[in-house]
This record gives C-alpha cells, sequence and structure tokens, in this order.
C-alpha cells in the first residue's frame, strides 16, 4: 500500500513548527466581513472596507509584535489588502516574523436531518483557492466546524388541551401529555448534545479539507470548536470533546493527513457558559491536559487553543495553568477576542489612540506569551 505523500512535506513541518515556537502563539484576525461588522458597530463604526482596513493596519503593525506571536489569520480580503499606507499585509507580518494564515471554510449552514445544528462549507474548489493563496504568501490556513451541547434548552410552553405549542423553537418535540389540561406555561429542560451526525459530518469535513490544504502547502489548522453555550459542566464537555477528538483523527488518519504538518485548535474542557458550578484556571487544566493526553498523538507539534468567549484573563489564566508541566505538544494559543477585545475598545476608531490600542494588544500578547511558557503571574 503506497500512499502519495503532498510535495510540500517538509515544507509543512517547518511551518508548523515555526507556528508553534515557544513562548509565542498566533493572533486570529480572521474574522468574517460579517463579524468584523458586529466588532466595528460595538465602537460605533460602519463595517467598510476603510475602517476594517484601519483596524487591521494597527494590528499588523503594532511594534514587535512578532516577538510573541508567530501566526496571524487573515480572512481573504485581508491577504490581498494593503495597510493603510501601502505595504501589503502580508509583507508587514512577514517583516515582523509573523507567519501569514488564510481561512478557507465558507461558513456554517443548516445540517438537514440534524439537532438543528450546522455544518461547514468550502470543500468545493478549495484546491484552487489554497494554491491561489498560497502563491499570495499564506503558508497556514484555518477551518472551522461547530459541535453544540446546549445541554438542556428552556422552552416556554403553552398547554392547550392534550397539545402543546412551542413558542420559541422550531424543532419538533414529543411531550407527555402529563401537562396537558389547561393553558399554561411552563418552562423544559430537553437533551439537545451533539448528534453523531453532526460529530462525523465535522469530523469528516475538517480532515477533507486538512488533506487538501496539505496538498497545496498550507498546514491546516484543524478546529471543531465545541461551543461553551449551554448550563452543562465540564465532565458532559469532556465527554463530548473525547468523542469529537477520536472521530476527527479517525478521519483525519483515513484521509492520508500528515500528522507533523498540522496544528489544532482546540475548545479548552470547561463547564458550559450557563453552567452554575465555575472552574479554577487548575481544574480546566487538568480536564483539558486529559483530553489531549488520551486523543492527541505525539506527533502533531503544536495545540493552540481558541478563547471561546472566555475573558481576556480568563484565557491567560487557564494556557498558563496547562503549561506548568512539559507537554508532547506546544501547548499555546490562537486567540481572537481574548486578544482583541481591549485593544478594539481603546482604539474606538480614532486615529490618535492607534498607538495606545496597539500597546494593549502587545500587554496581552505577552501576558500569553508567558503563559505558553508557564510564567505568567498576573
Ligand atoms: P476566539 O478566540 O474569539 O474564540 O476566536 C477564535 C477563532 O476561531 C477565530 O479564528
Amino acid at each position: 500500500l503506497t500512499i502519495r505523500a503532498s510535495s510540500y512535506a517538509d515544507e509543512l513541518v517547518k511551518t508548523a513548527k515555526t507556528v508553534a515556537s515557544p513562548g509565542r502563539g498566533i493572533l486570529a484576525m480572521d474574522e468574517s466581513n460579517a463579524t468584523c461588522g458586529k466588532r466595528l458597530a460595538s465602537i460605533g463604526l460602519e463595517n467598510t472596507e476603510a475602517n476594517r482596513q484601519a483596524y487591521r493596519t494597527l494590528l499588523v503593525t503594532a511594534p514587535g509584535l512578532g516577538q510573541y506571536i508567530s501566526g496571524a489569520i487573515l480572512f481573504e480580503e485581508t491577504l490581498y489588502q494593503s495597510t493603510t499606507d501601502g505595504k501589503k499585509m502580508v509583507d508587514v507580518l512577514v517583516k515582523q516574523n509573523i507567519v501569514p494564515g488564510i481561512k478557507v471554510d465558507k461558513g456554517l449552514v443548516p445540517l438537514a436531518g440534524s439537532n438543528d445544528e450546522s455544518w461547514c462549507q468550502g470543500l468545493d474548489g478549495l484546491a484552487s483557492r489554497t494554491a491561489a493563496y498560497y502563491q499570495q504568501g499564506a503558508r497556514f490556513a484555518k477551518w472551522y466546524a461547530w459541535i453544540t451541547i446546549f445541554e438542556s434548552i428552556s422552552l416556554f410552553l403553552t398547554a392547550r388541551c392534550h397539545n402543546f405549542h412551542v413558542l420559541n423553537f422550531e424543532m419538533p418535540i414529543l411531550i407527555s401529555s402529563t401537562y396537558a389540561s389547561s393553558f399554561r406555561r411552563t418552562v423544559v429542560s430537553i437533551p439537545n448534545g451533539p448528534s453523531a451526525l453532526a460529530v462525523k459530518e465535522a469530523a469528516w469535513g475538517l480532515a477533507r479539507y486538512a488533506a487538501i490544504a496539505q496538498d497545496n502547502g498550507l498546514v491546516p489548522i484543524v478546529e471543531p470548536e465545541i461551543l461553551l453555550d449551554g448550563e452543562h459542566g465540564i465532565d458532559r464537555t469532556f465527554e463530548v470533546a473525547l468523542k469529537v477528538w477520536a472521530e476527527v483523527f479517525f478521519y483525519l488518519a483515513e484521509n492520508n493527513v500528515l500528522f507533523e504538518g498540522i496544528l489544532l485548535k482546540p475548545s479548552m474542557v470547561t463547564p458550559g457558559a450557563e453552567c452554575k458550578e465555575k472552574a479554577t484556571p487548575e481544574q480546566v487544566a487538568d480536564y483539558t491536559l486529559k483530553l489531549l493526553h488520551r486523543r492527541i498523538p505525539p506527533a502533531v507539534p503544536g495545540i493552540m487553543f481558541l478563547s471561546g468567549g472566555q475573558s481576556e484573563v480568563e484565557a491567560t489564566l487557564n494556557l498558563n495553568a496547562m503549561n506548568q508541566a512539559p507537554n508532547p505538544w506546544h501547548v499555546s494559543f490562537s486567540y481572537a477576542r481574548a486578544l482583541q477585545n481591549t485593544c478594539l475598545k481603546t482604539w474606538g476608531g480614532r486615529p490618535e489612540n492607534v498607538k495606545a490600542a496597539q500597546d494593549t494588544l502587545l500587554v496581552r500578547a505577552k501576558a500569553n506569551s508567558l503563559a505558553q511558557l508557564g510564567k505568567y503571574t498576573g
């Protein structure tokens, strides 16, 4: 049995190692135009190309950013864009010793036949797109699949005779007629964890994408995000994550993906955002490392966590806790919100605030760099 390896194999391994270099992590600045619009709206700016360009110029030109940041994930617009003073964003990054990356998925759409879940589009034409992105200077890629848990969902029901009418949820639900006597409004919880179908689809899509990206010289970041939303406890997240990563690696292997030439972008194992019991950084680290040890081969060079709605400091503390002892992989960050939130607010769209905003970005980047080394002290 002979499997054709990507002709880029050596380069992929080198790129992955460069991104997973000690004391550095990824700046995720690949918000789609729609998401970027929401971020800009939060500071009262219109979602114009000029505003997106101004903000992204601020990010990539932050002085000395490359000391803490090894890679930057870009949206397609930014890969082809210049800074406000006319330099190609990609060239500015390379000069800062930062590897340019590119988001290549085409977004989420409803997954028919599932628990109201989604799947990620973008495999059609991916080979030619990734080849073009490589020509443009990208050396790694990102594809984002998401898995929802929502362990329990509150539904407002109106009971009328023997029927229930679901007022705020479209999924048909079978409910016993115990309640069915008179009009009433009540709240019930139903299990709605990820369906086997959604997990399989996410894992298969990630694996096909990874093989195609490697064939065209881009190190694929494999990112099945398990969303924080829900009231479930940390054990439930752990159980779902075990299942998801087992499938992801099954299909990565089946698609002959070179493990030494990929990077992972998992969610940390935490309780759901609405869970009453919070977890300490030590607990998050324990659960997350247990997951990684059970599921991730040491051939994988880097695990670059997403922040997923954690606060800036929380994301840093959790990463720091995971690096208190040596790990088989580089355990680091690929944060968007946890690097950019304060920076964006500080900027507020005003040219006179650019330097102060860049300083806040550097503060977060440095804090996470220290956390990658297990040396963050707050
Ligand atoms: P957050 O760190 O804000 O969750 O974003 C991660 C991400 O996937 C963006 O590329």
